[in-house]
């Protein structure tokens, strides 16, 4: 197994890695593409481009798709659940036994610190494990139709399924979608984002390593517009899960609707994490803290919005702000606290927001820049940012910056908090910190989001079903009810008499 300073001392001599996969994944090996182009992908911690990839085009997905399809026909659908779950099973364990090198080319890719990578590679080796355990348990049910009949459930897997992937979480998000997609029975053709396509290549490889017919598994790599957008129309495909924008989740689901294709939808967020003045300070700092500026603010369920009660604010602030200030920026192999965002275009859009809101005067208590820190060079990095009071219709306290830009709002008690939580167009997560268990547990009722976490922020874990409300998506992921996306309950009844 390749170990992580090896890697690291061969990216730091040449530039680039060696175990590197070139080409798409398809029929159980990397395939050359119809068409010879290929990509760049960056180092967001360097601004630099360290590696090529294939840029694929519709006949890659054409021929992807057929492969699924076959695979699944032949195959995979008649494949025993038990048989299902020992593959599932020895993919986990294949995931850590290469977990140096997926993090550190997620790490390369993405630009998130190593330990986070770390974190999200064992993240999806325990995904793995958890819809290995979960095939052989996909009972349906029976019903009391008196003594002439039978009628009871099963649960059918939906087909050939598109998996489309963001840059934020490479590895995870492809294995939150293929674990519970194979385990159900379905194939897989996945579409990374063009901007981190290498940790979908290595899995893909691994899971045919564990066992995984040919076929059952194909990744395609390339842009939204010449794969994603042939992949999601064509009409072999069964199921999307879509993870990212909501202006190209809208567009998948437009292009869904034409074959009445299912979807998933993933996307934004602009999650509230409440802080009420009982709560144990200690506790809810270190949640601010690691909800918005882990993975740079990155992350679909960041808490970026501080909803703080007033008679706390200023000594929570001060010292949040504080913290914040101490937080160590570098290059992801360095292991920072925060590392840089994954590309010169986000970099900008970051800029730009805060800009705009220099420009209204905002009160930004730290940060706000794109960072000239020489230790973090020519890469991409914005520095922690706090913003403070930001009135409810602001665009800082509306719309998804994904970076590490923390904006607060001040309620004036339980109830203020709850109406600026809600006051927004998503609804994926948010946080609750407090110590009255009964308010806690109100405020989780009342506040329209898909997940609330109350005193850990992140709490869970793949067990516990994800999916968003209003403009953050419909449809979960994870847990058995991820697992039920990638069924189709077919009822049958019979007369026996
Ligand atoms: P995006 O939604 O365009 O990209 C996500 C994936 O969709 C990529 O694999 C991309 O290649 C693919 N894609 C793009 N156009 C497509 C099309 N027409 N058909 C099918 N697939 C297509 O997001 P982008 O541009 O990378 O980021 C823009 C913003 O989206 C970010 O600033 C952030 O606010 C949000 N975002 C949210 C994510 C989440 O976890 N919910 C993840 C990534 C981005
Ligand atoms: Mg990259």
């Amino acid at each position: 197994m390749l170990n992580a300073s090896d890697l690291i001392a061969e990216y730091e001599k040449t530039g680039t890695l060696e175990a590197l996969p070139i080409g798409h994944f398809i029929d159980g090996s990397f395939t050359q593409p119809a068409h010879n182009g290929t990509m760049e992908s960056y180092d967001p911690g360097r601004g630099k481009a360290f590696a090529r990839f294939t840029a694929g085009t519709e006949e890659d997905v054409d021929e992807a798709v057929r492969s699924s399809k076959s695979a699944f026909e032949a195959s995979w659908r008649d494949v025993a659940p038990v048989e299902r779950a020992r593959i599932l099973q020895r993919a986990s364990a294949l995931i850590l036994d290469n977990q140096d090198l997926l993090a550190v080319v997620e790490t390369l890719d993405s630009g998130k610190p190593l330990q986070e990578a770390y974190g999200d590679v064992r993240g999806a080796a325990r995904t793995f494990e958890y819809y290995a355990g979960a095939c052989d348990k996909l009972q349906g049910d029976s019903f009391p139709l008196g003594p002439d009949y039978i009628g009871y459930t099963i649960h059918e897997p939906v087909g050939v399924t598109a998996h489309i992937i963001p840059w934020n979480f490479p590895i995870s998000t492809a294995a939150r979608g293929f674990a519970p997609a194979l385990a159900a029975g379905c194939t897989v053709v996945a579409k990374p984002a063009e901007q981190t396509p290498f940790t979908a290549l290595l899995l893909a490889r691994l899971l045919h390593d564990a066992g995984l017919p040919a076929g059952v598994c194909n990744v395609v790599t390339g842009t939204g517009t010449a794969v994603g957008a042939p992949l999601t129309r064509h009409s072999d495909i069964d199921h999307i899960t879509f993870t990212g924008s909501v202006q190209t989740g809208r567009t998948v689901m437009k292009t869904a609707a034409d074959d009445v294709t299912r979807v998933v939808l993933e996307l934004g967020g602009k999650s509230p994490v409440v802080v009420l003045k009982d709560c144990d300070k200690e506790q809810a700092l270190n949640g601010v803290l690691g909800a918005i500026f882990e993975n740079a603010g990155q992350i679909c369920s960041a808490g970026s919005r501080l909803v703080i009660e007033r008679s706390i604010h200023d000594e929570f602030v001060g010292e949040l702000v504080s913290r914040t200030r101490a937080l160590q920026l570098g290059h992801g192999l360095a292991k920072p606290d925060v590392g840089p965002v994954n590309s010169a275009e986000h970099l900008a859009k970051i800029e730009g927001f805060l800009e705009r809101a220099k420009a209204r005067g905002a009160n930004i208590l730290t940060g706000g820049s794109v960072t000239s820190d020489p230790a973090t060079g020519n890469g991409w990095f914005f520095e922690p940012t706090i913003v403070d009071a930001v009135p409810v219709k602001d665009e800082l306290a509306q719309e998804e910056i994904f970076g590490p830009v923390l904006t607060i709002q001040i309620a004036d008690d339980a109830d203020d908090a709850l109406r600026i939580a809600n006051d927004c167009q998503y609804g994926l997560v948010a946080g609750i910190y407090t110590s009255d268990f009964a308010k806690a547990h109100q405020l989780a009722r009342k506040i329209d989001a898909g997940q609330i976490y109350i005193n850990e922020y992140f709490a869970g874990g793949i067990e516990v079903p994800f999916g968003g409300n209003k403009k953050s998506g419909f449809g979960r992921e994870k847990g058995l009810e991820g697992l039920l996306s990638y069924c189709k309950t077919k009822s049958i009844a019979a007369r026996i008499a």
